[in-house]
């Protein structure tokens, strides 16, 4: 039986009973896997890394060796958060790696969507390589990958945590939660106990930022970008649609406009606005933000944020826009 294929008999998890039953199943077969071995895992502070860490920390406790990669793509505060979070409060074992500058110099004069998620999940595995190599006992990798990641390898994109590892890796995979779809690792996380505005968080694509900064990433476009995402999210916090949108952010694209500012010629970037719902992330709706909102984050965005001149709204569902640009 192919292991990256549901079956059919298998209870989609409503509730807290489901999914304790699916964590005791998982945590015996996590046991049985890896045994006293060491285990590394990619914590970028997502929902999916976040509950396979909970749950493998309930599984073989200090075991589990998190490695959180600050790629240089995360957004505003997230890597001061996962050490807060996991490094803090959960008391994992947790080493944190500053690797902005590698992935940046690695992605300088990169405009094609699949070749940057080549390089940021290929530079990825190399930084854990180097991580698991200064470790003793490491055999294991463990990895975030849900189902609708399996589902749209197969055609659609190269997801850097179901296609990019290389032939040659040496460890073995350990992905509980791979036959799962969003709303079910949420529940799962919550049985876990993980604290809601982890469980809740909306999902964030494992090549971050990189695939919002379109074309060729520069350091003050990629900054101009999480500002202003930073600014999103905090208007959407203000405004209550945080809670109830599952996923939005701002992508940047690489071109220019002309606009005016203090009476002067002011060329920037467009910031563009994304704002989905959905269940599964294989199809999705769109967020109708009521407009004094987006009047208020288009003032916000455009008076804060240097290099940003015009706000715009992306107005298009899933099919036929992916949620993310790239
Ligand atoms: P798309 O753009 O394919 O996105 O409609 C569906 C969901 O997947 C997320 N996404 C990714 N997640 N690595 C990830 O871990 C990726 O390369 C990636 N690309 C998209 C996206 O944010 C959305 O939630």
């Amino acid at each position: 039986m192919d292991s990256n294929v549901r079956p059919e008999s298998m209870k989609r998890i409503v509730n807290l009973e489901l999914a304790n039953a699916f964590i005791e199943q998982e945590v015996n077969k996590v046991r049985a896997q890896v045994k006293d071995k060491k285990v590394l895992l990619a914590l970028s502070g997502g929902v999916d890394s976040s509950v396979v860490a909970a749950l493998l920390i309930k599984a073989i406790g200090k075991n589990l060796v998190c490695v959180h990669v600050n790629h240089g793509l995360m957004r505003k505060g997230e890597s001061e958060q996962v050490i807060e979070v996991f490094g803090k409060e959960l008391d994992a074992n947790l080493i944190y790696v500053d690797a902005t500058d590698r992935f940046l110099n690695l992605l300088a004069g990169v405009s094609a969507p699949e070749q940057k998620r080549k390089i940021i999940g290929g530079e990825f595995i190399k930084v854990f390589d180097e991580e698991a190599k200064k470790l003793t006992d490491i055999d294991f990798l463990a990895q975030g990958t849900i189902y609708p990641d399996i589902l749209e390898s197969k055609g659609v994109k190269a997801h850097h945590n179901v296609g990019g590892l290389p032939e040659d890796m040496k460890f073995e995979l350990v992905e509980p939660i791979k036959l799962l779809y969003k709303d079910e690792v949420r529940i799962v996380g919550k049985a876990l106990g993980l604290p809601d505005n982890m469980v809740f968080r909306q999902p964030f694509p494992g090549p971050g930022l990189g695939v919002r900064c379109l074309g060729a990433i520069t350091r003050d476009r990629l900054h101009a970008l999480r500002e202003a995402d930073a600014i999103l999210r905090e208007e959407f916090e203000i405004c209550g649609l945080a809670e109830k949108v599952w996923q939005y952010f701002i992508a940047v694209p690489d071109m220019k406009s002309v606009g005016v500012r203090n009476d002067m010629r002011y060329e920037g970037w467009p910031a563009i606005i994304r704002a989905v719902n959905t269940v599964d992330a294989m199809t999705a709706t769109i967020e109708e933000i009521p407009y004094e909102v987006l009047h208020k984050i288009t003032a916000r965005i455009t008076n804060e944020v240097e290099g940003i001149n015009r706000v715009l709204l992306d107005l298009t569902p899933k099919p036929i826009g992916t949620i993310e640009w790239e």
